[in-house]
């Protein structure tokens, strides 16, 4: 397969960064100024163009629209200084793409086309990414089917594209968790360790029933038993109980977060006890009336670390008495935070520099 990767760059005539306000982005409501398109056709990837952010024409016969042959990454840019702007472990998204690729069948994307292309977007759209309150630029990279075709089969055509969005926390404050008998995310087999788009969409009915209970997310449990702790959806999950952090191990069920692996590594590297091994709701409640059960977090690129303040299953619930972070979850984000931001030292070489000036 060959990939060009010398980019054909047109760009915006004018910008639409005035009308954002950088300070309080929300989620994913705004969009730089530029995008990357790439087409697969032909059986290979062409040119891969970077181009004025806009919408895209398609038929309504279009197959992912159907199926949902997709896949998806999240990473982000942070702001140092004037002339730079850090990228974290983004080629950990990359590898993690290729392996949600190969799950949904879609041609994997060049390393080249993937990493340049961020880098390039970066640079034209560095006053996009926020300067203040610890913001950062979103970077959405995701490739999809394009056949204009509604029969149920592997598809001949693809895009890629990279969008970016200045964006803010994920959650406000601290969240609310539930766990379900009655659905479930992610089945042995199935599709769960991917970022793919129906893993999303088959969360939301169970998600909308925890609001309507008053809860932010559901806690997903194994959908063989019903019985150990697996993810949020939105993020990884970790418990403190009596000083050790427990983490559910990655069973083929459960996305492998790149922010999961920093918390996992930075804990290491400070000689805290960390285990990431099956772990029960059961024991999870039974720490929480034992009193064993400090704090609760989760951690992914989107949410970073976000504490938890309760955790309800079968009726009952342990709950946290917090406006923010505990200390544990407090640590992480900012050992995390201050890398990502040039602020500490990066002793696992995670940051790449883009040079903006
Ligand atoms: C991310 O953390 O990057 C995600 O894709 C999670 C999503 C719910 C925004």
């Amino acid at each position: 397969m060959t990939t060009d990767t010398n980019f054909k760059i047109t760009e915006a005539s004018s910008s639409r960064i005035d009308n954002v306000d950088l300070n309080k982005p929300g989620f994913g409501l705004e969009f730089a100024d530029h995008m990357l398109e790439m087409e697969y056709r032909d059986e290979k990837w062409q040119q891969p163009e970077i181009k004025p952010y806009g919408s895209i024409e398609v038929t309504p016969a279009l197959n992912v629209l159907h199926y949902a042959q997709s896949v998806f990454e999240g990473t982000k840019a942070y702001h140092v200084d004037e002339n730079t702007i850090n990228l974290f472990r983004v080629e950990k998204n990359y590898e993690r793409m290729v392996r949600s690729c190969e799950r949904m069948c879609i041609p994997k994307v060049d390393r080249e086309v993937f990493l340049e292309g961020i880098k390039e977007l970066i640079k034209l759209d560095h006053k996009w990414v926020p300067q203040n309150n610890r913001n950062s630029l979103y970077i959405r990279p995701f490739a999809c089917a394009f056949d204009p075709i509604i029969s149920a089969r592997v598809a001949e055509k693809y895009r890629f594209y990279i969008i970016t969005s200045p964006v803010g926390s994920y959650y406000d404050r601290p969240v609310k968790l539930t766990t379900t008998q009655q659905y479930v995310r992610a089945v042995k087999g199935g599709v769960g360790a991917a970022k793919t788009a129906g893993n999303y969409a088959s969360s939301f009915y169970p998600a909308q029933q925890a609001k309507k209970q008053g809860f932010d997310q559901v806690l997903w449990l194994d959908a063989e038993e019903h019985k150990y702790v697996e993810e949020v959806g939105t993020m990884n999950i970790f418990f403190v109980i009596d000083g050790v952090l427990v983490t559910p191990d990655l069973r083929g069920t459960i996305l492998p977060g790149v922010t999961r692996d920093s918390v996992i590594q930075l804990a290491k590297h400070w000689d805290m006890p960390v285990e990431e091994r099956r772990i029960s709701i059961d024991e999870v409640m039974q720490a929480g009336k034992d009193g064993r059960l400090d704090e609760v977090f989760g951690a992914g690129t989107a949410a970073v670390v976000a504490p938890v303040e309760e955790v309800h299953h079968d009726g009952q619930s342990v709950t946290f008495d917090i406006d923010g972070r505990g200390p544990v979850g407090e640590k992480f984000y900012d050992a995390i935070t201050d890398i990502q931001y040039g602020q500490a030292e990066d002793p696992f070489g995670w940051i790449t520099p883009v040079d903006v000036s």
